[in-house]
């Protein structure tokens, strides 16, 4: 019979394709992570490893695995730079991934991100819980009008795309930049054109070596200082320092972030930085979508097992469509 770890506990009905194909599931009756050392010995004791975003899944895991029984990985994410998709290869071991089934889910997050920076939501959020509004002022909290302003979406993939739809009920202008020209209005063919001209700026990328600090001080200061920027692809996208310095001294408007660096744990600089708004990579995180996103790469794992060639296996070019570059 075939095993499959599943290293973290997922929402209910997420295992369904797994116990539906008779595989023996193994799993910690708690939430508690595997540590690598730990999930490079259980590897190889499994055919196949179904795991969220937060385990590295890299060379020595998957060479152990592959050394043993490991067949496949199932990764319960869109984006897998947590998996040495290349080493994989390699060695045999099949990656899954979840494209196609939080698209819209995270999209809502990243326009609620816009919103929330623009307005400045959570900053007056903070100001009334610290006490700070003992009387309502005029001028308080004043902050800038997502209606009718310039989108610029880095990337243009599924999820971008699901962000142009929000965009349009504000009445926005749409701009996008990829590296390949996608064909589609509102291309900008360099990107800082893009950023020089946007009034938000939300990042819709892969992290790759190409794409690891993307947005850094030199690209900020593309930016106008009346600005927002976004983010809800991967923390490494954006250099956190470089933004904060631009925050504080009040060279770019806000941001919103869902992913940062050194995830889960914000640096107390960015957790003190003036007008953001931090959320702990969630943009997925809605009952219906996170249980569509186990059962998709649960069934990539079945597949695999059964000799099956599965929809959801990562592309032969590492560049995943949900949030490809161009
Ligand atoms: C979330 O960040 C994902 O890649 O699914």
């Amino acid at each position: 019979m075939d095993r499959v770890l599943v290293t973290r506990q997922l929402t209910p009905g997420a295992l369904d394709p797994l116990h539906a194909a008779g595989v023996e599931v193994v799993q910690r009756p708690d939430d508690t992570p595997w540590s690598p050392a730990e999930l490079a010995t259980v590897a190889a004791e499994v055919d196949g490893l179904l795991c969220p975003l937060t385990d590295q899944i890299d060379r020595s895991v998957l060479e152990a695995g592959a050394a043993g029984r490991l067949r496949v990985v199932g990764n319960v994410a869109v984006g897998y730079d947590n998996v040495d998709v290349a080493a994989a290869r390699e060695l045999g071991v099949a990656v899954c991934h979840t494209p196609g089934v939080l698209d819209q889910t995270t999209a809502d997050l990243a326009f609620l991100l816009v919103l929330s920076a623009t307005r400045l939501a959570s900053d007056a959020e903070r100001d009334l819980r610290a006490g700070r509004r003992t009387s309502w002022g005029f001028g308080d909290n004043l902050s800038r009008d997502p209606h009718g302003s310039v989108l610029g979406l880095v990337g243009y993939g599924r999820i971008a795309r699901q962000v142009a739809r929000r965009a349009e009920g504000f009445a926005m202008e749409v701009l996008h930049h990829s590296r390949r020209p996608t064909g589609f209005p509102g291309y900008v063919a360099e990107l800082d054109d893009l950023l020089a001209v946007a009034d938000v700026v939300s990042l819709h990328v892969p992290l790759t070596d190409a794409t690891d600090h993307l947005i850094g001080g030199r690209e900020l200061a593309l930016m106008k200082p009346t600005a927002v920027l976004v983010n809800t692809a991967r923390g490494a996208v954006v250099d956190e320092d470089a933004l904060v310095d631009a925050l504080e001294a009040g060279r770019l408007f806000a941001a919103g972030l869902d992913v940062f660096e050194g995830e889960p744990t914000p640096s107390p600089r960015l957790l003190a930085a003036p007008r953001l708004t931090l959320l702990p990579h969630v943009g997925s995180a809605t009952i219906g979508t996170r249980t569509k996103m186990g059962r998709l790469a649960a069934q990539g794992v079945v597949d695999v097992l059964a000799g099956r060639v599965p929809s959801n296996l990562v592309p032969p070019d590492s560049v995943p469509p949900d949030l490809v570059t161009g």
